[in-house]
């Protein structure tokens, strides 16, 4: 696992919606009731980018065709059948770090 400090602590304001990277890997940065989630940005329904969209109830809500994924566990809403990779969020002294699992295949599969 290597660590990206993807948010400097002085601009950790709630709530937001970022879009940041990780090494290779693009972000929708969730920030709601004082925690802070990372999922994939690019929505599986027809790879759209979730950071435009917007957070309700617990979901990060594709702003084009309105496709919901939990901020939490990325699982796509009922009756979708899809869901986003999410990724382990560190709050430290000097900002948010988000984790991706280094290897071969993530390098080939982002
Ligand atoms: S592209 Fe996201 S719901 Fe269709």
């Amino acid at each position: 696992m290597k660590w990206y400090k993807v948010l400097d602590i002085n601009d950790l304001k709630y709530p937001f919606i970022k879009r940041v990277k990780a090494g290779n890997t693009t972000i929708a940065l969730v920030g709601v009731d004082n925690e802070v989630c990372a999922l994939s940005a690019r929505c599986p329904h027809a790879g759209e980018d979730l950071s435009y969209g917007w957070c309700k109830n617990g979901k990060l809500i594709c702003p084009v065709h309105r496709y919901s994924y939990d901020i939490h566990t990325g699982r796509g809403s009922v009756g979708q059948g899809d869901y986003v990779d999410t990724y382990p969020v560190e709050i430290r002294r000097d900002g948010v770090y988000v984790g991706i699992k280094e290897g071969w295949l993530s390098r080939i599969f982002k």
